[in-house]
């Protein structure tokens, strides 16, 4: 037997008992007369002790050899310590050893493996399996652990069947790239991954599985940020005979148990807000609520008073920043480099302070008075101290740029707390939107979303103005789902594909299977789909998702363990029938 005990389990009611335990050398004290070792495991830390007047000379000579992460038995005596510690549960007492077994020696780790650690992020990823060693990096996956099992719980309650889907599926032109393998006994044809298992769970609808969940694998070839891997995690979901309202309230109550389970917290019934609506009060389809900072438009009070900046773009458009006016004029100059970087791409901005005395200094005084000023400030529920910024340009790109701008100082002001949660659901997402490069219409959410009965009529008029049956879970500025009502009717769904600039023979060889099943009585039904691993970061008051994630892969979309992607042999080459060109 290996062990009797875990390191994280022993305490004052096992004094004096005969106990063996497992683990790797975390700490080693070793005065000559005296050795202390902690044992580390999944479970904590135990300390051991080892000293001359109690312990065999051989023994000690062993223990001293030892070295950091070499795998460790451990038999002795459990006893009270001298001087304890209260911050770990095992703290009172110690081991007094009586035989040690190596099981395995280790090299020297190449960074420290404790809660603060000297290792870089590149040197942690490549051995990412003793930086799981480390209590923060296992702890956030024993949280996501955690989450999972009261996904499965909360789904499987109100019925819902886990189902696999499959992994090599068939390549489609929409959504992100694909990732694509090559098929040995179908030269020159390709399977790819999921980006999603999108038709399938509306095929699980067709079959009558009534309520289907995955949490499941998908893949993206798209350019990585802090919230995007290309193998990230979903929690997949769909009902039959469903509207909109059903699977709002079944996911909204999954998101709430979720924060009861997790946190304690009780969240009331969830914000709802229009795509319009959440353009043009945060310029941004996933606005953080947690804090104020609203936009204001101003187009009424700032043109025509002979600031050309203004009187010739189509939106100006402010927030009021709490407590900003402190800022010196250094740093609002840094500010307006900062939006002028080419990430936002920003002209400028024009700033007024609320002075303490109720009176105002803007960067634009030529042009407006104090009575103006204090206009835009009563617009803006601007308070003293607060400083105004002021943005014109084409309503879309500057709404885009005034968010980073309220993002970014949110960031500074510290008002994004990670312990305070603010989900909300972004309903009527347009239908479709167009892509100027490409000249064509593509689907906001995916092809497969009914638009709104009606809005049905504008789909041949006026396409961009169609609103979709779609929407969005946004927990503190992130989107954690989405979903949609699904077309279930055949002749529908090859409008949209023709809408979407599909022949006839494109549909049919793209998504034949999913139109002649439509065909078989599709029933009516919807679904969303949560990336789980944002919502686990989230939870957990982060936004970092590659932490959450076991083995996750780099900013160039590498793992750096395994050193992925790689060159395959040119045997294996010959056998796929591929080629490359040199
Ligand atoms: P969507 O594309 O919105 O919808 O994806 C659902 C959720 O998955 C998460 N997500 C990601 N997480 C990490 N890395 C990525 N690269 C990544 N891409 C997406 C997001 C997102 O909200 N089939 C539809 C769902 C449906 O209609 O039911 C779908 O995939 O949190």
């Amino acid at each position: 037997m290996f062990r009797t005990h875990s390191c994280g389990e022993l305490n004052i009611s096992h004094l004096n008992q005969k106990v063996t335990l497992s683990g790797w050398v975390s700490v080693i004290r070793d005065k000559g007369f005296m050795i202390w070792i902690d044992l580390r495991d999944r479970y904590g830390i135990t300390q051991l002790i080892l000293d001359e007047q109690r312990t065999d000379k051989s023994l000690m000579e062993k223990a001293s050899k030892l070295g950091r992460e070499f795998v460790i038995q451990a038999t002795g005596t459990v006893i009270e310590r001298e001087s304890k510690n209260p911050n770990i549960p095992t703290g009172e007492i110690e081991i007094l050893v009586e035989a040690i077994e190596i099981l395995n020696e280790s090299k020297v780790p190449p960074f420290t493996i404790e809660d603060k650690t000297d290792g870089g992020e590149e040197l942690r990823m490549q051995y990412r399996y003793l930086d799981i060693r480390r209590n923060p990096v296992k702890e956030k996956l024993i949280f996501r652990h955690k989450i999972a099992q009261e996904v499965r719980k909360y789904l499987s309650d109100k019925d819902f069947l886990e189902v696999e889907t499959p992994v090599l599926i068939k390549s489609t032109p929409e959504g992100a790239r694909d990732f694509v393998v090559p098929s040995r006994m179908n030269p020159g044809e390709f399977y790819a991954l999921p980006q999603s298992p999108q038709t399938f769970k509306q095929l699980l609808m067709v079959a009558g599985l009534d309520k289907y969940f995955q949490i499941v694998k998908c893949f993206r070839d798209e350019d990585l940020r802090a919230d995007r891997q290309p193998e990230f995690t979903q929690i997949d979901c769909e009902m039959t005979f469903v509207e909109q309202e059903d699977i709002l309230n079944i996911f909204e109550g999954l998101l709430r148990h979720l924060l009861k389970t997790v946190h304690n917290i009780e969240v009331d019934k969830f914000p709802r807000m229009t795509y319009a609506e959440a353009m043009k009060k945060y310029g941004n389809d996933k606005p953080d609520i947690r804090f104020g900072m609203e936009f204001h438009e101003l187009n009424d009070l700032a043109k025509g008073k002979g600031f050309e900046v203004f009187d010739k773009e189509e939106l100006v458009v402010g927030i009021s920043a709490p407590t900003l006016n402190s800022y010196t004029r250094k740093d609002i100059d840094r500010l307006l480099e900062w939006i002028q970087r080419p990430q936002i791409g920003a002209r400028g901005f024009v700033w007024v302070r609320v002075n303490e005395d109720g009176s105002f200094k803007s960067s634009a005084d030529k042009f407006y008075s104090q009575e103006d000023l204090k206009a835009f400030a009563d617009r803006m529920n601007a308070q003293k101290n607060d400083l105004m910024l002021i943005m014109a340009g084409n309503a879309n790109d500057v709404r885009k740029q005034l968010s980073a701008l309220r993002m970014e100082l949110a960031e500074r002001l510290e008002l994004r707390k990670p312990d305070e949660f603010a989900p909300l659901w972004v309903v009527d997402f347009p239908l479709l939107e167009w892509d100027e490069d490409e000249k064509r219409w593509f689907a906001m959410h995916h092809p497969f979303t009914s638009p709104k009965p009606e809005d049905i009529s504008k789909l041949k008029t006026n396409p961009g103005e169609v609103r979709a049956n779609a929407y969005d879970m946004v927990l503190n500025g992130n989107e954690i789902g989405g979903g949609s009502i699904r077309i279930h009717d055949q002749k529908l769904q090859s409008q949209m594909f023709e809408l979407l600039g599909f022949t006839k023979e494109q549909a049919q060889e793209q998504f034949g299977f999913l139109m002649n099943a439509f065909q078989y009585g599709a029933p009516p039904h919807g679904g969303l789909a949560f990336g789980f691993d944002r919502l686990v970061s989230i939870l957990d008051g982060s936004e970092t998702i590659r932490d959450y994630i076991a083995f996750p892969k780099n900013n160039s979309g590498r793992d750096v363990m395994i050193d992925a992607p790689s060159p395959i042999d040119k045997s294996q080459l010959d056998e796929l029938k591929i080629s490359l060109k040199k």
